[in-house]
């Protein structure tokens, strides 16, 4: 297993170009289930989860062809398997996402549970309750969701309990191939939903209501889409991840290819600590500030502030002036990064889902270790300014995620180089 070893204290500076999103590829490359005709997709993030989900596609029976490692051609038109293996969907829980393409297209698949992970237990009870709504008979057998609609699926009001990123994505595929109208409400707006949602348009499925939260879509009752060529997003997590890498060691970045639209509540919150931000049409500054002021997140969807940047600010927060609240009201275990942060001297309390952080103390290197891939990004991040050295173990988990990290980094001056454990 690969490890990170990185030496803190050195300003940063320079420009970083931002990936295709994640959370945008995953959807994108399970929407290819629905599509009849030779698919393109560029952009896509050179990262383990896109590689994951293309295995399994693969292993469904698509042909995948790697034009480069950011840009596939995809044909599933001659699907033969609807079985989402436990072995393949174990390692990545956003398999889900190929549910509801397979059981609107073929009437029946089985898709294994995905599991929980370190953040929490993530149940899919919205995703299955949305398909036994547009008519699915669906039972639990094995760790196995089995889903039956020899039929095909009905449109119907699906109104989620929970507003859910990769349930209303599900939705959104099942219904694009349903017979009859679905509406979605409480349905998420991230980008990445929006992004979804335009790709199935122009693919010739009608929707309404796009980046709001009530979805009408006409389904074409089971006739294959023909998409277009895809672009995927820039990866909004990711970018926020670099404004704190400028922001927490207090230097001047340029962020290229990326959506400032994409990262208002973020931007915000570093203008409010005492950030420089300058954002243009694809490009985004951010510059020093003379005194960095304690601040208070509370997590929420879209267009509120990111919990995928929770542990980043936590970080953050470290190098602020006074106390900061972190307040994480999606996920019930995505504070495993504190006790990291701990190891590396930070002063941080929590009281429930609140975590207090008092900035100021000086952190020093250590051995520490990841648990989830955005807690990982935050141990990078405390790590640029810890002094000395600090090693960070199970960097697989932040492969799942970050194209290049060590590489990008380094490219912006900082000290960081990946070794094999002895
Ligand atoms: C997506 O996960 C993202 N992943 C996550 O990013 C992100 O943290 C999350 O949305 C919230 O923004 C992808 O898009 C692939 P949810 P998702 O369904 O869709 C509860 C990363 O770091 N819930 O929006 O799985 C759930 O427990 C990852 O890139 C149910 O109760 O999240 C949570 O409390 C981590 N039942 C809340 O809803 C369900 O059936 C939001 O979860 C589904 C969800």
């Amino acid at each position: 297993m690969d490890y990170l070893q990185i030496k803190g204290g050195r300003a940063l500076g320079g420009e970083v170009e931002i990936s295709g999103a994640k959370n945008s590829a995953l959807p994108i490359l399970a929407s290819a289930l629905l599509c009849e005709n030779l698919l393109r997709i560029r952009n896509l993030p050179n990262v383990a989860d896109v590689k994951t989900l293309a295995k399994l596609l693969e292993h469904l029976g698509s042909e995948i062809e790697w034009v480069s490692p950011n840009e596939i051609l995809i044909r599933s038109d001659r699907i033969i398997h609807t079985k989402a293996i436990y072995d393949i969907v174990r390692k990545m829980r956003a398999s889900i996402l190929v549910l509801g393409p397979l059981l609107a297209r073929f009437g029946k698949c089985e898709v294994s549970l995905p599991g929980g992970c370190a953040i929490g237990a993530r149940p899919v009870d919205l995703h299955i309750k949305a398909m036994e709504k547009m008519g699915a008979d669906i039972s639990i057998e094995g760790g196995y969701i089995v889903a039956k609609a020899p039929n095909g699926l009905k449109g119907s009001d699906i109104i989620f309990d929970k507003i859910t990123v990769t349930g209303t994505e599900n939705v959104l595929m099942a219904a694009a191939l349903a017979k009859g109208e679905t509406k979605i409400i409480n349905a998420a707006k991230e980008p990445e939903v929006i992004q979804l949602c335009e790709i199935l348009k122009k693919a010739g499925v009608e929707i309404q209501g796009i980046g709001s939260n009530e979805l009408f879509v006409r389904g074409t009752d089971r006739e294959l889409l023909k998409f277009e060529e895809i672009s995927v997003i820039p990866d909004r997590i990711e970018a926020g991840t670099y404004l704190c890498a400028g922001a927490i060691t207090n230097s001047s970045i340029l962020l290229k290819n990326v959506l400032p639209l994409h990262l208002e509540a973020v931007t915000n919150k570093l203008s409010e600590i005492g950030f420089g931000i300058e954002a243009k049409e694809n490009t985004l500054k951010i510059t020093p500030a003379s005194k960095r002021k304690a601040f208070e997140i509370i997590t929420t969807e879209y267009p509120g502030f990111p919990t995928d940047l929770q542990a980043q600010f936590m970080a953050l927060a470290t190098q602020c002036d006074g106390s900061s609240s972190i307040e994480e009201r999606l996920f019930e275990n995505r504070f495993m990064h504190v006790s990291e942060l701990q190891r590396l001297g930070a002063n941080i309390t929590l009281r429930g889902n609140v975590a207090k952080i008092t900035g100021g103390e000086t952190l020093i290197g250590a051995d520490v270790m990841a648990t989830d891939l955005r807690a990982s990004s935050a141990l990078v991040l405390a790590a640029l300014v810890a002094l000395g050295q600090t090693q960070i173990h199970r960097i697989y988990h932040l492969d799942r995620g970050y194209e290049r990290l060590e590489e990008k980094l380094s490219a912006l001056g900082a000290q960081i180089t990946r070794l094999k454990e002895k």
